[in-house]
């Protein structure tokens, strides 16, 4: 039986290879892709949502945007990495697809309202303040959702502050509400996904597939890592947000540590950070795991297995 996910993203790079991925994996059952503020303005990321789904060949599945700031501070966005559209570098498509007329916060509920306790999996790549949202707006959904798996955070390294993560420190209240409520949370944080590099072997890998939208993730992937290169200091960049998908695909690729992990609201130093209790042995109520290693070849694979299923679009 494929995993039903609804992938909340801000497309971005990774997360633009985070939707190919899901999309052209048969273990994954796509219901839904959701936009959100994030790495650019919603109404960029939502554009680029579309686009890539005209890439990837995505006609059946409902794509909506959601709120278009986080819900307490001001609104933060990446250019520096993302460049101005949140997604520089190769040239889109303007999109064929229609968004759905939910707002992305009703489309989650409903979804997951309409499905088997248990069967459905969140997987936010962006900001958590549609999530906080949709628990907040219908408090049910948190005992339906089969589990959280989300990119964001760090147990030991930020990138957004010395102690914070992008996707945690734009949206920490949202973040709080998230890691707080009763449902499993799986944080598949930076300590997961600066392991996920892509190096030349697998640019590589990935243009002898030969097919038009492996030819995009490779320029995805050529402007993203000239971005972390020139920001961060990264030899090759950190393709985070398939992370979270991969380990939905399939779980053996990650091992992850049952740890309590909450955010910090009140540092002044430290807001956003995700403060992770290593101490053993987690508590029995503990509902909350972090990624700690990666299997880097069968990520790869993953990936390409992928494209070469979606085949060669046309767009
Ligand atoms: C996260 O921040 C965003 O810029 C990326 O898309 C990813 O979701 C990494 O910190
Ligand atoms: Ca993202």
């Amino acid at each position: 039986m494929p995993k039903k996910i609804i992938l909340d993203c801000d497309p971005g790079h990774d997360d633009a290879i985070a939707i190919l991925l899901a999309h052209g994996s048969a273990e994954i059952e796509l219901l839904a892709v959701t936009t959100v503020v994030g790495n650019q303005t919603l109404e960029k990321v939502t554009h680029n949502a579309l686009a890539v789904a005209r890439i990837a060949g995505i006609t059946d599945v409902p794509f909506a945007a959601g709120c278009s700031r986080p819900l307490v501070r001001e609104i933060q966005t990446a250019p520096a990495i993302h460049g101005e559209s949140g997604l520089d570098g190769p040239v889109l498509p303007e999109p064929t697809l229609s968004l759905d007329p939910r707002h992305a916060v009703d489309l989650i509920i409903d979804i997951i309202m309409a499905h088997e306790p248990g069967t459905v999996t969140l997987v936010p790549t962006a900001g958590l303040t549609n999530i906080a949202m949709a628990a907040r707006k219908e408090p049910r959904i948190v005992e339906r959702v089969k589990e959280v798996v989300l990119m964001g955070g760090g147990y030991h390294v930020g990138n957004w502050s010395a102690v914070a993560e992008f996707n945690i420190i734009i949206d920490p209240e949202a973040a709080h509400i998230v890691f707080n409520e009763k449902w499993p949370v799986v944080m598949v944080g930076l300590d997961l996904t600066h392991q996920a590099l892509a190096t030349l072997a697998v640019a590589g890998q990935i243009a002898a597939v030969g097919t038009a939208p492996a030819r995009f993730v490779g320029e995805l992937l050529e402007y993203f890592g000239e971005s972390y290169r020139d920001v961060q200091g990264f030899d090759f960049p950190p393709v985070h947000d398939p992370c979270a998908v991969a380990y939905v695909i399939d779980p053996s690729i990650v091992t992850t540590q049952k740890v309590p992990v909450d955010i910090e609201l009140n540092g002044t130093l430290t807001l956003g950070m995700t403060v992770a209790d290593f101490r053993s042995p987690a508590p029995a109520d503990c509902t909350t795991s972090v990624a700690v290693d990666l299997d880097h070849e069968r990520f790869w694979n993953l990936i390409t297995d992928a494209l070469v299923r979606i085949g060669d679009v046309e767009s």
